[in-house]
């Protein structure tokens, strides 16, 4: 294990130790320190991921046009929803997070930096706490598998359901088909091991090489990792009765790089029931609606 992945291992375990409300906070600031990617960065990047999301909706048939969305797991900064509001038309968007890591100053200057980008003047609304703009509400500290969802036509997330348990996947669909049933459902997936961002020795799927009691020995809430493959998160919205409208995903071609390193884990047995197309898809792409 690379000395960086083992620090942050240590340094989670630690806050994993410590009340929810004291290890939230320092965890946020330990990010901060540790973030290294400047605004430009985030904004092509969720700027590529707005034009994913145009994609798919096209694909689908999908206009957002006036309408009100929820966005699961808010992150940082509010670019998907100021992408939806100024270049989707949106009415609303409302943003959950289970943090808080919104603040006052980074988003003036993201408001600066988005209205430079795009020529597209950004208004913050007055008094507000975030500097956010009219229709973007933030509700950050807000588990969104336990509050009631409000009116909404489209739920969107971008690289957050690999982070949510199963049981809270299902929950969260649940509550949807419950309480928004004609909402359309958009979810960009990153199922790969997080650990080989850092360790760039490691395979994408090197965590598969665990029992799941091992793997829960090695993360913590603040790096919590699902490794659900494509076909059981397919399994686990067809059980609730969504049908896919559009699935895209990219896995390993035989004999890259990728694949090489991929074919040297050792696969727990609970992995070996699948093809290596479905352990290696990545970079999942898909559009539910309830039948
Ligand atoms: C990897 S981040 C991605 C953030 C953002 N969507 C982006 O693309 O940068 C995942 C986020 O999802 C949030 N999250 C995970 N489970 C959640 C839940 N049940 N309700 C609300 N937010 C959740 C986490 O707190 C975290 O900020």
């Amino acid at each position: 294990m690379s000395v960086k992945l083992k620090a942050k291992n240590i340094l989670f375990q630690i806050l994993n130790m410590l009340p929810e409300k004291v290890g939230y906070p320092i965890y946020h600031k330990v990010q901060e320190w540790f973030d290294t990617n400047n605004i430009h960065y985030k904004i092509n990047s969720s700027h590529n991921s707005y034009l994913t999301f145009e994609r798919l909706a096209k694909e689908s048939n999908i206009s957002i046009l006036g309408k009100s969305v929820i966005e699961i797991g808010s992150g940082w900064l509010p670019l998907m929803p100021y992408f939806f509001k100024y270049m989707g038309k949106v009415s609303t968007v409302e943003t959950y997070d289970l943090n808080q890591h919104y603040n006052k100053n980074n988003i003036a200057t993201l408001n600066q930096e988005f209205s430079d980008k795009f020529g597209i003047p950004v208004e913050s609304e007055q008094n507000g706490k975030f500097n956010l703009p009219e229709g973007i509400k933030y509700y950050p500290k807000t588990d969104l598998t336990k509050v009631p969802i409000r009116n909404a036509e489209l739920v969107f997330s971008r690289f957050v359901l690999e982070h949510v348990s199963p049981l809270g996947i299902k929950k969260m669909h649940q509550r949807f088909k419950k309480e928004i049933p004609e909402a359309y459902i958009i979810h960009l997936i990153s199922p790969s091991d997080h650990r080989a961002y850092v360790n760039k020795n490691l395979s994408n799927q090197d965590f598969l090489r665990y029992s799941e009691s091992e793997w829960k020995k090695k993360h913590t809430r603040f790096d919590y990792h699902n490794r659900l493959r494509l076909p059981q998160y397919l399994e686990i919205f067809k059980e609730l009765g969504y049908e896919v409208l559009f699935l895209e995903f990219e896995s390993a071609i035989k004999n890259s790089e990728t694949y090489k390193k991929f074919k040297t884990v050792p696969l727990h047995k609970d992995y070996q029931k699948y093809s290596d197309d479905e352990l290696t898809a990545g970079s999942i792409n898909v559009v539910l609606k309830l039948k």
